[in-house]
């Protein structure tokens, strides 16, 4: 079995969660999920980030001790993944005893190959994004994100990151899917042109990390330390033991196009110092915007994933979020346009479809499968589409399969307005039987298809086919509805908004 290993970022603690984080893990839960079907032994990992000067601050700021504070935003994380119904296998924190060991235990083996020196960091340094900036970066006194920079003079252990630079390009050459989308890639590879600068990985005027082996008056940098939750999750530093052999290097990191040069340019670099192959792909993804304006705590206008799965329910949210925007691009979030789709798409064009069909069927034709006469060449190439479709797909454009699915749906409806199956009831049983069981099994598909993008409603849809558990991977499009088979109860899957 083919083995896929999906992670998101894991996310810091400072603060709750909101849409941002929603959209990176509803995105991997659907590439997750799409693996499963196509009959991948898939492994999905997502986690908080919980050491760094901004979750100590954070932490001071509401007056608890930075375990008592972690514990508890942690949780809320852990929470939302729960509400979302978010398949992942394992959920991180780099608090744990596990990661600390692994992080460690990658410290020393950088030490080891000679890629760490000791020396001493005086630079820019932005609390917000936990980043250091050189001055040619530096606009307005602040980091090029907008985020407040200090000055800071400290003892420091440096990663010898320049010396990554012909490495990591040759890298990239190589490998042209390592970065994705590929325009992200090319900004990348300008970076790296440009010149590397040894990386500070040790602070010393402040507690809250992983202390360095050997000398604890320095933590390491929290995105050293974050980096390697990948691995830890899998197991490292035992290598031998299954989960790394089986998953490592088969990565799929999925993060914001924020941080993508911390996950393409220091963690390969990283990872070819300490001798260890590096992940198949680095996803970068778009952000949102709410209503047109950029999200910031600030401004106040932060969009709360719990909020709308409470209003329209965790399979609305997960289109909207997936469909709307081009996996890659920046989207913008309104809940005009949510609604306008949970009515258009989910309850119009699919919700109707599966209604119309199923509960006709359920009154007018005893409860069961129908059983079809002889298919048209029409009817034939109708229920092959499906089939044809899936092998079209780029896995990674998410955004693009849920088009493609949503045009079958409207094949579908125009096959109903062509066929008039209601109209055949009196003139025509047979064909009405026909042409009712070619739009169940079709629908049955669609149900198949549609797991990774509406879970909870594509269950129900299988379960009013009374289609059996494993009868529900991609695999699986090329069996049929069995006629005479007894269906329950048509229940309305999407309601109107
Ligand atoms: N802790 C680091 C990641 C370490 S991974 C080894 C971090 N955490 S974060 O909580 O700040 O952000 C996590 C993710 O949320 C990032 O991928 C970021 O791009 C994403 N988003 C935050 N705001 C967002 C939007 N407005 N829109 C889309 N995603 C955004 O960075």
């Amino acid at each position: 079995m083919t083995a896929a290993y999906i992670t998101t970022p894991i996310y810091y603690v400072n603060d709750k969660p909101h849409i941002g984080h929603a959209y990176t893990t509803l995105a991997c839960d659907t590439l997750a999920r799409f693996w499963r079907l196509q009959g991948k032994d898939v492994k999905f990992l997502t986690g908080t980030d919980e050491h760094g000067q901004k979750v100590e601050k954070a932490a001071a700021a509401a007056n608890l001790t930075p375990q008592d504070f972690v514990d508890t935003v942690s949780q809320t994380f852990r929470d939302l993944v729960a509400k979302m119904d978010v398949t992942n296998d394992d959920f991180i924190r780099t608090t744990e005893p596990r990661h600390i060991k692994a992080a460690q235990a990658l410290w020393t083996r950088l030490i080891d190959s000679g890629a760490i020196y000791l020396g001493e960091y005086s630079g820019w340094y932005a609390v917000r994004d936990e980043a250091f900036y050189a001055e040619s970066e530096i606009v307005d006194g602040k980091a090029p994100t907008g985020a407040d920079v200090e000055w800071v003079i400290e003892p420091s252990y440096f990663f010898k990151l320049s010396a990554y630079q012909d490495q990591l390009l040759a890298y990239y050459k190589a490998h042209p899917d390592f970065i994705a989308p590929e325009s992200r890639r090319n900004e990348v590879a300008r970076f790296v042109e440009g010149g590397l600068f040894d990386l500070s990985i040790s602070r010393t005027s402040f507690k809250w990390g992983v202390p360095v082996p050997g000398d604890d008056k320095h933590i390491m940098y929290v995105w050293l330390d974050a980096l390697t939750n990948y691995i830890t999750a899998l197991g490292y530093p035992d290598e031998e033991n299954s989960d790394f052999k089986a998953f490592w290097p088969e990565a799929i990191h999925v993060v914001g196009k924020d941080i993508l040069r911390f996950h393409a340019v220091y963690w390969p670099a990283f990872l070819m110092a300490a001798g260890l192959p590096l992940p198949r792909q680095v996803f970068a993804h778009g952000w949102w915007t709410n209503e047109g304006v950029k999200i910031s705590k600030s401004l106040g206008n932060t969009i709360d994933p719990i909020e709308l799965i409470d209003t329209f329910g965790i399979d609305a949210v997960r289109y909207f979020l997936i469909r709307e925007v081009s996996f890659g691009q920046d989207g913008d979030f309104s809940r005009q346009a949510l609604i306008n789709r949970l009515n258009s798409d989910l309850a119009n064009a699919y919700g109707n479809l599966v209604q119309r069909v199923l509960s006709f069927i359920y009154k007018n034709g005893d409860a069961i499968v129908p059983s079809p006469g002889d298919l048209t060449a029409d009817d034939s190439a109708f229920l092959n589409l499906p089939k044809q479709f899936l092998p079209t797909i780029n896995e990674m454009q998410i955004s693009r399969y849920a088009e493609g699915v949503w045009a079958l749906i409207a094949k579908a409806n125009q096959y109903v307005d062509e066929h008039k199956p209601w109209g055949l009831k009196k003139t025509d049983p047979e064909r009405m039987n026909t042409v009712l069981y070619v739009l169940a099994d079709f629908i049955r598909q669609i149900a198949i298809l549609t797991q990774p993008l509406l879970p909870v409603a594509s269950a129900k849809i299988l379960d009013q086919l009374a289609v059996s558990e494993d009868d529900r991977l991609f695999s699986a499009l090329d069996k049929q509805l069995l006629p005479g088979t007894k269906l329950p109860e048509p229940i309305g899957v999407f309601p109107r908004v």
